[in-house]
């Protein structure tokens, strides 16, 4: 196996990007190979999206805008109307947001990000203008997603201590796919969570899942686990189950792809069945994730719209790019994620505080609590 650049105590790092240049690592490489590719405009931005180069709902959204960033730096000097400007880039984002259309991070940072920009237009303000706050607000984009994964790991460390006090040694936290640095910007939600409770001192272990069929967990989380010295161990997703019946796991945190109104979360296929085996066994199960991730437009989890992807991942190994692993002829359903129901969700841990559910319903009010925060 090849080592990060830079050995131990390297950052790992998703995203690398000064204006003009952004560089992906190559998560499909991971944990054999530590392999950057330059990015040079949204077409590419699309293409390492689609192929799983950088993956994660906060990290997609960052990649891309961060993709069109370069694109525009590389249209200087800038020149023409800054509604032309706007039509262009709504052109570009529009574009990059059809790359994956599970999570809600890429499409309500377009959102976002055209906004600002047709505001600077609507002032009668050029091309030159438009571009500066494109360049500007993605910019910023990669510093507010780390406060905010550290504000999801302090908020949840404590709610995770809270719902269960630590014994002697620790929590036991088990986790589902990747949702550390390298699908963020750094640091994580999900596991920003297992992080803070590990530097309060307050962690005995962070439990992964391989999480199949495309491995996040062994490839990925176990590999940023090992990197960061927290201490771990890997178990195939059927043994979450049995190590919950016999008692070994204090708490389940998971990230979100997309929250419904109603706390309805989309995320990794697994999650689900996850959820349904630590609501049986009394097991604390909690959803760590950025505000945005909320979309109080789509009302519950039948509205969100299931990426489902290649056969390949399930008929062959290594993601789909390894040996062949099932019969020639078999038909394949390989959705990449799945909705968990509010009702088996104990609490939304997110960048504002913890969203609870109110006495006995099964439901979050979500839109009540973003009113208050
Ligand atoms: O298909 P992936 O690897 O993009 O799926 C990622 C997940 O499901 C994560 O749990 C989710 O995006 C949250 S990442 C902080």
């Amino acid at each position: 196996m090849v080592p990060l650049e830079g050995g131990a105590g390297e950052q790992l790092l998703a995203i690398r990007y000064r204006r003009g240049s952004l560089q992906l690592l190559d998560q499909r490489k991971l944990p054999y190979e530590s392999i950057y590719s330059d990015i040079k405009d949204a077409v590419a931005g699309w293409a390492a999206i689609s192929d799983m180069v950088v993956r994660g709902a906060p990290a997609i959204a960052i990649a891309a805008a961060l993709a069109l960033a370069v694109e525009v730096e590389s249209l200087k000097p800038f020149s023409g109307a800054g509604l032309e400007a706007v039509a262009f880039l709504k052109n570009r984002l529009d574009y990059l947001v059809s790359s994956r259309p599970t999570a809600v991070n890429l499409a309500e940072a377009a959102t976002n990000l055209l906004n600002i920009c047709q505001a600077v237009a609507d002032k009668g303000d050029d091309a030159e203008a438009v571009y500066q706050a494109y360049l500007e607000a993605a910019e910023k984009m990669l510093a507010a997603d780390v406060a905010s994964n550290k504000a999801i790991g302090a908020y949840g460390a404590e709610a995770l201590l809270q719902a269960k006090p630590a014994s002697g040694n620790g929590m036991r936290v088990l986790t589902h796919c990747n949702t550390g640095s390298l699908a963020t910007s750094q640091y994580g939600t999900a596991l920003g969570v297992i992080r803070a409770l590990h530097a309060q001192g307050k962690l005995e272990t962070a439990i992964c899942t391989e999480t199949r069929p495309y491995n996040q967990g062994s490839r990925l989380t176990a590999f940023e686990l090992v990197h960061d010295k927290i201490p771990a161990i890997l178990v195939a997703d059927s043994a979450a189950a049995s190590l919950q019946s016999l008692g070994r796991v204090d708490a389940v945190v998971v990230g979100a792809d997309r929250i419904a109104a109603n706390g309805d979360t989309a995320n990794k296929i697994g999650t689900y069945s996850l959820a349904l085996s630590a609501f049986h066994h009394g097991v604390p199960f909690y959803v760590a994730s950025p505000l945005t991730t909320i979309d109080t437009a789509t009302k519950s989890g039948k509205e969100i719209i299931i990426e489902e992807r290649s056969p390949k991942e399930l008929t062959h190994s290594h993601g789909g790019q390894g040996t062949q692993i099932a019969a020639d002829g078999v038909g394949v359903w390989n959705p990449a994620f799945d909705v968990t129901p509010a009702r088996l969700i104990t609490g939304i841990i997110t960048d504002q505080g913890v969203i609870t559910k109110e006495g006995n319903s099964d439901v979050f009010d979500i839109p009540s609590f973003i009113a208050r925060s």
